[in-house]
């Protein structure tokens, strides 16, 4: 690539052909104010939050969106800028009524920072939007008008990245809103990506965190209960949080990006006023043992359904259910990992403990919007009971732990509670794209050996299931058998892979780009740099584990004989989908 010289505010800098202003400047760590750029998407100019003055030129131009050219020389902060720039923000503020005091994403809000540190006012210009309405699908995800800026970012991850194409634009000017389209026959998968790029939390998740504070606080007013559990005349409190949260929350805190956190998760939780904190991990040994066996029986049986797709990510059955019913029978039985750890907790656990699952109020710390929808659904139901009563994202719950002065840098950190806490490192990889089909192949491996198993259990890397690409095929070597597989990263990808079935046995979809590392709640921002190294940190957990086989894992291994003992399987290991015509 072509290597030229420009300045920016008189100092000079390399770039390369092809560059826009915004990134060299981030590149050499100088600071331009943004909104609606992301760059997974091509620049849209839309909010000149960013713009810049370059020598010569009589306009000022939006930094995102101007490429550089040889000895280019821009102002990022003269008078012109200055005034430009802070209008616009004023502007925006008229668009988006401020509901900071209730904003979960209060704590990060880029729009609100630029207001401290441009000391603007708020409140100059009238809001344009109060009226506006505020759409939500299902319990998972919202836009909400009267905060939307119009950058168009929702749109774009639903369309470009996505390819669902629920939302739109309707009207011009100041009569523009985000409108879903369901009436043109759209339908939303609640993958989240929408609200992981809107940077000013209009389209965002349907908090829960109000909820959780509430079960909180009535913990706290409780006496401590007869038989000596840590709280309560009412109810347990138990939380658990997922594979790829540890690695994902440290951003939130100033911390490295994908720094292991899991152990400060915990402390932090406790801290908050949960009674028990498991680990989800555990639950994702359980789900690849329960996968493991159904795929190496689909496999040797005439006439079942194949390929078999994994079914732990919600943002890809709402597709299927949505788009392809036709594919449901193809989904694996097994529940996700949050379902079936939950679904234990109030089963074994409960038992166990001498509590009754009704008195067991259970919050699952998420990457996801679409597991809130999940959680609710009636087909994972025990008895009565949901296995989960609340559903927070990691961006719900970094803010309830920076509102109750928790730091993750420096709690002390402590370990998830047992039974329940060990898990192998296989379990981890279920955060990134490809790790569920990892961690089922190293468990079917192992299965398909049957009496041989220590003779064939060696491969433990199944090195073609990484990395970020669209779509990654391989054909594997199962106790002799050649498994065809594909893993689709991100929905976006999966048509290619629908309109060839006949040519694989297992696949593995993740509606996410990155699968959850890069989930619809993670931290914002996630782009493609972020989502390689929050993978990787996957990768590292899994490597330094000392067991790295979800069959290694004994605790898993017992409550599996518990749950057949008391023929509980289809209760808590299985679930099953059905057609839907709208969500
Ligand atoms: S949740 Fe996903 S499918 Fe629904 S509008 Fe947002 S990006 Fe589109
Ligand atoms: S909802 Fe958010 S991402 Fe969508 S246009 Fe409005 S401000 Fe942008
Ligand atoms: S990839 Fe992960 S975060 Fe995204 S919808 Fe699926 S389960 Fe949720
Ligand atoms: S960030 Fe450049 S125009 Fe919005």
């Amino acid at each position: 690539m072509k290597k030229f010289n420009i300045k920016i505010n008189g100092k000079k800098y390399s770039a390369e052909l092809g560059e826009t202003i915004l990134v060299v400047a981030r590149k050499n760590k100088i600071d331009i104010p943004a909104l609606c750029y992301h760059p997974d998407f091509p620049a849209k100019g839309n909010c000149r939050v960013c713009v810049v003055e370059i020598k010569g030129a009589k306009k000022l131009v939006p930094a995102c969106a101007t490429f550089v050219s040889p000895d280019m020389e821009i102002f990022t902060d003269s008078e012109k800028v200055k005034k430009e720039r802070n209008m616009n923000l004023e502007l925006i503020f008229a668009e988006h009524i401020e509901k900071c005091p209730d904003c979960v994403w209060r704590f990060e809000c880029p729009l609100l920072d630029y207001v401290k540190r441009y000391n603007l006012k708020m409140t100059r210009f009238r809001d344009r939007k109060g009226e506006r309405k505020t759409y939500k699908f299902q319990n998972a995800v919202e836009i909400d008008g009267s905060q939307c800026i119009d950058c168009g970012n929702c749109i774009d991850a639903c369309a470009l990245q996505q390819d669902i194409n629920f939302l739109k634009f309707k009207g011009k000017g100041y009569q523009q809103e985000v409108v879903p389209r369901q009436k043109e026959g759209f339908k939303c998968i609640l993958c989240g990506q929408c609200a992981l790029h809107c940077p000013v939390s209009a389209a965002q998740e349907q908090v829960q965190v109000d909820k959780v504070e509430k079960i909180l606080k009535a913990k706290k007013k409780n006496t401590p209960h007869p038989d000596g559990h840590p709280s309560r005349e009412g109810k347990i409190l138990v939380a658990q949080f997922a594979p790829s949260v540890r690695v994902t929350i440290g951003e939130d805190f100033g911390m490295p990006y994908g720094k292991d956190t899991a152990d400060k998760i915990t402390a932090s939780l406790k801290k908050l006023g949960f009674d028990y904190v498991f680990d989800i991990n555990f639950g994702a040994d359980l789900t690849t043992i329960v996968e493991a066996n159904e795929l190496l029986e689909r496999v040797g049986k005439k006439g079942s359904k194949m390929p078999m797709f994994t079914s732990c990510c919600p943002g890809w059955v709402n597709y299927v259910e949505l788009y392809h019913p036709e594919l449901i029978p193809n989904l694996t039985t097994s529940r996700s990992p949050h379902i079936h750890l939950a679904g234990i907790v109030k089963t074994y656990w409960a038992k166990k403990m001498k509590i009754k699952p009704e008195d067991i109020e259970l919050v699952s710390i998420m990457p996801c919007t679409a597991k809130k929808y999940e959680a609710i659904r009636p087909e994972m139901k025990i008895g009565k009971n949901f296995p989960i009563d609340y559903v927070l994202t990691t961006r719900e719950l970094s803010f309830l732990f920076k509102k109750n002065n928790l730091d993750l840098k420096t709690i002390k950190p402590q370990k998830a509670d047992n039974p329940m806490g060990e898990y192998s490192g296989a379990a981890s990889l279920f955060g990134g794209s490809g790790g569920v089909m990892e961690s089922a192949l190293r468990t079917a491996a192992y299965f398909a050996c049957g009496p041989k198993a220590k003779l064939c259990s060696g491969k433990i890397d199944y090195n073609e299931t990484r990395g970020l690409a669209g779509i990654k095929e391989a054909v594997v070597d199962i106790a002799g058998t050649k498994l065809r597989i594909a893993i689709v990263n991100g929905i976006g990808n999966i048509n290619p892979v629908i309109a060839n079935l006949k040519n694989y046995d297992y696949i593995e979809v993740m509606a996410c780009p990155g699968g959850c590392i890069g989930g619809g709640g993670q931290p914002i921002p996630t782009t493609d740099e972020i989502r390689q190294k929050r993978i990787q940190a996957l990768y590292e957990i899994d490597f330094k584990n000392k067991i790295r086989k979800s069959y290694e894992n004994k605790g898993v291994i017992e409550i599996l004989d518990w749950v057949n003992k008391n023929k509980l399987e289809s209760k808590v290991l299985h679930t099953k989908y059905n057609k839907k015509r709208t969500q």
